[in-house]
């Protein structure tokens, strides 16, 4: 049987939200809390990989000593270090919560409310990290990524999955209680671009990990 040892492994994951700035003072940003992308940087880390975390602003802290941490803030400034990590990868797990826009443009003063008048912002699309990861991955390099949909979730994870040319797509739900966005358990599916699909309980993030692991990363996984 295989062993789940990732020694030596090169893994990059992206986690948390990105920001979004508006003004020297406000933001878009959105409310993933880093915990699941973080917590599949410790499993990795903890068995053997060289992980390289690349998150958004959170609060939390990365504590295995095999995890290098990139701080990033924007959508643009992941990517940028997305790019450039990636090649030297054996695999990518994409968590991140990515803005899909940002502001065309960033006002170097502070907006100042002007009466009554409605305000709009002009928004610009982001680039995709885990569709641009998708064009360039290299045969034996694995891309994971997530899906969190409100309606559809099976048929528009699967579409993902081909869109982004991910290897495997964890569906999270947002039905169940206790999964998802701050929460510090999570509900799964994992679905791979073999029609594979497992289906997992409701655990806490760092044991989902270990699922996500178990099954997305198998093919890297070495005999101990
Ligand atoms: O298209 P959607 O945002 O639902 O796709 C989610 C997946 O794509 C997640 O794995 C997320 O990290 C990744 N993604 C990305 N860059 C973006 C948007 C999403 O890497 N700009």
């Amino acid at each position: 049987a295989a062993g789940n040892n990732l020694d030596k492994k090169k893994i990059m994951v992206t986690a948390g939200p990105t920001y979004e700035r508006i003004d020297p003072v406000r933001f878009i940003g959105n409310f993933s809390s880093g915990k699941m992308g973080f917590a599949l940087a410790e499993e990795c880390a903890s068995r053997g990989a060289e992980v390289i975390l690349i998150t958004g602003p959170t609060a939390l802290s990365a504590s295995h000593p095999n995890i290098l941490r990139v701080n990033v803030e924007s959508a643009v400034e992941m990517y940028d270090a997305a790019l450039k990590i990636f090649p030297q990868m054996d695999a990518a797990i994409l968590s991140a919560a990515v803005a899909d826009y940002r502001p065309e443009q960033m006002s170097e003063e502070k907006i100042k409310r002007s009466g009554n008048e409605h305000l709009s912002l002009s928004l610009v699309p982001n680039p995709d990290i885990a569709a641009s990861l998708g064009k360039i991955k290299k045969p034996g390099q694995l891309t994971v990524g997530f899906a969190l949909e409100t309606n559809n979730e099976e048929s528009n994870a699967i579409k993902k999955i081909k869109e982004k040319n991910f290897d495997y797509i964890v569906l999270n739900s947002l039905n169940d209680q206790g999964a998802g966005f701050g929460h510090d358990t999570n509900q799964v599916t994992i679905l791979s671009r073999n029609d594979e699909k497992r289906s997992f309980a409701l655990k806490s993030k760092s044991d989902v990990a270990k699922d996500i692991i178990d099954t997305a990363l198998r093919q890297l996984t070495v005999d101990s």
